[in-house]
């Protein structure tokens, strides 16, 4: 299996911090945030992974990841050219997958569990694909919300006015090697996006969508300052118990 780590998009919520940079170099506590899924996915046992930017800070990118020897990693670059939406992201991996199941992280999920284990039984499957959710205190309207029965996903909704469930849906999933042709399909989303939780709903209707929730704790620093400010400290804690 091979990994897709996806850094472009505009993070229009954490200006100013985003004019001039990159969202996803911004600092976690003591490392720029693409380091966390950068290791996790050294952790889930990936050594191929492909980094998606936008334009106008691929080269500092490169600049700080280099080969990612550092993280026991071979990387490749790809340049989204506008921000298209999440599923255009990942459909521009196509011919780094060559065929192979993918494991996708977005950029600015920071957690700590290990997907070792989700990728390696993922691995031996013939087809489906797989979220991961996140049982959240209240339903929550700012994430994707999943609907799932016995670990099968029975629907999801991107960021719904009255959520069907405490399930929100992380950044991470692992596709087999048809969501490329999925993606063709799509049609733009009335924020003129190609959005992954219509890509997953293909998998969905198709009834090969297994949800596994995360038990560690998870951030999306991307959403807010606060979020953003969650991440530094539940990483500071996390280094903090390990001296
Ligand atoms: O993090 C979980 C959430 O991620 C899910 O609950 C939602 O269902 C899903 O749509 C997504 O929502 P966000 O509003 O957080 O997506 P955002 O636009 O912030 O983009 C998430 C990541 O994907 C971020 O690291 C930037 C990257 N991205 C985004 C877009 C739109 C790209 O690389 N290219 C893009 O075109």
């Amino acid at each position: 299996m091979k990994g897709v780590i996806l850094a472009g998009g505009n993070a229009t919520r954490l200006r100013p911090l985003t004019w001039v940079t990159n969202k996803h170099l911004l600092p976690i506590y003591n490392k720029p945030m693409i380091f966390y899924p950068l290791e996790a996915m050294s952790r889930a046992g990936i050594s191929d992974v492909l980094v998606i930017t936008g334009p106008n800070h691929s080269g500092s990118f490169i600049n700080l990841l280099r080969s990612g020897k550092d993280f026991g990693l071979r990387l490749s670059y790809e340049i989204q050219e506008e921000a298209g939406g999440i599923a255009q992201a990942i459909g521009l991996a196509g011919e780094f997958a060559d065929n192979e199941k993918i494991l996708v992280i977005l950029g600015d999920n920071i957690f700590n569990q290990s997907l070792k284990r989700d990728v390696e039984e993922f691995e031996k499957k013939e087809k489906g694909a797989v979220v991961y959710g996140k049982r959240m205190a209240t339903k929550s309207k700012q994430y994707g919300v999943i609907e799932v029965k016995n670990s099968k996903v029975i629907s999801i909704e991107e960021k719904p006015e009255k959520p069907k469930s405490d399930i929100g849906q992380t950044g991470i999933y692992m596709y087999d090697h048809r969501v490329f042709n999925l993606i063709r399909k799509l049609k733009p989303s009335t924020r003129g996006e190609l959005e992954v939780t219509d890509l997953n709903n293909f998998y969905v209707k198709e009834g090969t969508m297994i949800c596994k929730i995360l038990t560690s704790w998870w951030v999306d620093a991307g959403t807010s300052f606060d979020e953003l400010l969650r991440a530094n400290v539940l990483v500071a804690k996390e280094i903090s118990k390990e001296k």
